[in-house]
């Protein structure tokens, strides 16, 4: 088969499959060893491409359909279109982001795209990269505050350094725990502020444990807001840990990777993410509510102009990166802590182009408005209900089974059913000691038909395994 037959194999493959992707189940489950059985992956194939397109039918076949309606449980769904078109260039291309020489498209539209970012987030004489996702932006981030922090951090270490300290909400993303793991600060210098009973860190709770910390010998060094959290959905309140910054001097960062699309749309700017432009260092995910393909991610630097190759940049790299050249200061990759970096930003460009920023920003203002219409709906449900009461775009509730049963024992259930019957793949999380089912809509095919469909699945299948009652 020559290039051009495959190609059009597979273009009619993925056609087929596009346009199956809402229908029927979510997925065709099978357990583990089935599933290995039908992929026979001890088989040989060298030279064969039909069993490499049938491996190709397979994996499409028996992949989660994440662009089906039932597909709830994280928080993205399906992507756009413009941004999978770029992936396909991209893999068919195949360079590293990380020299003008190299990817010279791609470095443009990355320094466009950044531009526009700092732009719309208000910092001034910024920078920016695009990072492998915000795990990593909350780790660079965090890197680059403990550098500024530490005089000669970089180069000696945390030997013989007075101890650090970074703050963070008890409801903060688990990757701020790695972060303080591969730093060398340690989890346990990573302290989690209390958050009030809507799930914000709660700015008092704040002040006592950066003094408490200050009396004993400890540097704060960082503190991260977290904008969207990811079970409740809460924001950190911005202003009040900037003004604690004055007296405490530490980097305030935002980490917004779900929650940072409120930037989209001025009213949702205001109403979430006040004092946004004060932050430090600012990192959210394209790839999330404005859909574009994994991973698009994006970290920005306030008021610094050569942070991230202080932070990153290390060893001799002549090889690669060579200030001669007249285009070195465009090379992406100087600041970034990996060497070849793939090509994200041609499918972020293009949805930017696509979609516009209102566009995208009429997308987030929907997915809010069905969160208002699903928590509206579950309080008019006698057997749902709210395990909190909505802060923004995350929806937790559950299914209230008997009394006498185990409510999250038996929500837990529900949602391996939900499941593996292909109806819904919805996500669970704990709020303290209650497992709630965490609604979230990412889908802007999505609609109200759609939260009600899934809700009337929930009902009939909570209903089904109690056997016909509830509380
Ligand atoms: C608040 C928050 N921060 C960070 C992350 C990690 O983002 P990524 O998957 O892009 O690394 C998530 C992911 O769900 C999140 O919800």
């Amino acid at each position: 088969m020559n290039d051009e037959t495959l190609f059009r194999q597979l273009a009619s493959l993925l056609a087929r499959y596009r346009a199956r992707e809402k229908e029927g189940p979510l997925l065709h489950y099978l357990e583990p060893e089935a599933l290995s059985r039908l992929l026979e992956l001890e088989r040989p194939a060298a030279g064969d491409w039909r069993q490499i397109l049938r491996w190709l039918e397979l994996y499409l076949d028996h992949s989660v359909k994440t662009g089906h309606p039932g597909f709830l449980n994280r928080m993205w769904s399906g992507a756009n279109l413009p941004s999978i078109l770029a992936e396909m260039v991209v893999a068919v291309s195949n360079t590293s982001a990380c020299t003008y020489e190299g990817a010279p498209v791609s470095t443009l539209m990355e320094h466009y795209m950044l531009d526009t970012m700092l732009e719309l987030a208000g910092f001034r004489d910024g920078e920016g990269q695009m990072t492998t996702g915000s795990s990593n932006g909350n780790l660079i981030a965090m890197l680059a505050a403990r550098n500024e922090a530490l005089d000669g951090a970089k180069e000696r270490g945390l030997w013989g350094q007075p101890p650090l300290y970074a703050f963070v909400s008890a409801d903060a993303h688990y990757s701020l725990d790695k972060a303080a793991n591969v730093l060398g600060i340690g989890t346990g210098n990573l302290v989690k502020v209390a958050v009030d009973e809507r799930g914000r860190m709660d700015p008092d709770a704040l002040a006592r444990e950066l003094e408490a910390c200050r009396t004993a010998g400890g540097h704060p060094f960082f503190v991260c807001a977290t904008l969207g959290t990811t079970v409740r959905g809460a924001y950190d309140p911005i202003e009040p840990l900037a003004k604690l910054r004055e007296e405490y001097g530490f980097w305030l960062h935002g980490d917004g990777a779900w929650g940072g699309a409120a930037l989209l749309d001025d009213g949702l700017r205001r109403r979430y993410l006040p004092g946004v432009e004060r932050l430090d260092s600012f990192t959210w995910d394209f790839h999330k509510m404005p859909g574009t393909n994994l991973m698009c991610n994006m970290l920005l630097f306030n008021g610094r102009r050569d942070a991230f190759r202080c932070a990153c940049s290390a060893g001799e790299h002549s090889y690669l990166f060579r200030e001669e050249r007249e285009t070195h200061a465009l090379d992406l990759g100087v600041g970034s802590l990996q060497c070849a970096r793939r090509v994200d930003s041609l499918k972020w460009f293009l949805d930017w182009k696509y979609y516009g920023r209102e566009g995208l920003a009429g997308r987030v203002r929907r997915y809010l408005e069905l969160a208002e219409y699903a928590e509206k709906r579950i309080g008019e449900i006698p057997e749902l209900g709210m395990v909190v009461p909505r802060e923004s775009f995350n929806v937790c509730f559950r299914f209230l089974p008997p009394e006498g049963m185990d409510a999250n024992e038996f929500n837990l259930r529900l949602r391996h059913h939900l499941f593996h019957r292909g109806d819904a793949l919805v996500g669970v999380a704990w709020i303290g000691e209650t497992l709630t089912l965490r609604l979230l809509v990412t889908h802007p095919d999505f609609t109200e038909e759609a939260v009600d469909r899934f809700l009337e699945q929930v009902i009939q299948e909570g209903r089904r395994l109690t056997g016909g009652s509830s509380r």
